[in-house]
């Protein structure tokens, strides 16, 4: 199996159908169908990750297939979410969205591959730390998340069993080749 990770331009999202690609990870994993309050970023990928400079997409490519089979998404924190003891800006705060693996594609590390690449972008933009939120209920991401490092924030145990976790970024973390710098790695 060959996997190729890009950051896709506008004609990529047509070529490879992302938006299909995200509404139906978005029914397996949630059997949600479209609903244009949570998934506004999803009809305009362009305005939310491609166009805007600190934003970006990854998606991960079968290249013997043709077709994509991960994504993740980042752009500047635009919520505004009661998270305990945290005050998240625009300016210092990348939050994450939209990761998802294909289910035949899960537990190869392609997920924990995408995150690199997104935090050695968001290192590149002066970002402070990452955010993103997940639920109880979602396959395996509590565990991803613990394994890619990000701290637990807030455990609201409320209905939806939402989780809002964390990850400061260490500029030292990747030296100029894009490699782990082990010395410079302080855990938090
Ligand atoms: C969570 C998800 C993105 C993980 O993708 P993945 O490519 O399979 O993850 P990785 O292979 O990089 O996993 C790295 C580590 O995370 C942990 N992990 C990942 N999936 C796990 C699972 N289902 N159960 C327990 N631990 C898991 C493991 O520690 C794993 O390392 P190991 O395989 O050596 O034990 C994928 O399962 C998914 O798309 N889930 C549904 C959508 C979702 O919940 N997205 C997150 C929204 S916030």
């Amino acid at each position: 199996m060959d996997i190729e990770i890009i950051q896709p331009n506008k004609d990529d999202i047509i070529k490879y159908d992302v938006k299909n690609f995200l509404f139906k990870m978005v029914k397996y994993c949630y059997d949600l169908d479209y609903v244009a309050e949570y998934h506004y970023d999803i009809v305009d990928l362009e305005k939310y990750y491609i166009d805007p400079e600190n934003s970006n997409i990854y998606l991960a490519i079968d290249t013997n297939k043709q077709q994509v089979i991960a994504s993740c998404a980042i752009r500047n924190y635009d919520r505004d979410y009661k998270v305990k003891n945290r005050t998240y800006s625009k300016d210092d705060t990348a939050s994450i969205h939209r990761m998802f693996v294909h289910p035949d594609y899960r537990h190869q590390k392609i997920g924990s591959k995408l995150i690199k690449c997104l935090e050695e972008f968001c290192i590149e933009k002066q970002y402070n730390q990452l955010y993103l939120h997940t639920y109880e209920s979602s396959y395996g991401a509590l565990s991803f998340w613990l394994y890619n490092n990000f701290k637990i924030t807030y455990h609201t145990h409320d209905e939806d069993g939402t989780i809002h976790m964390e990850k400061i970024l260490n500029h030292n973390t990747y030296n100029e080749d894009g490699n782990i710098n082990l010395k410079e790695t302080v855990s938090t």
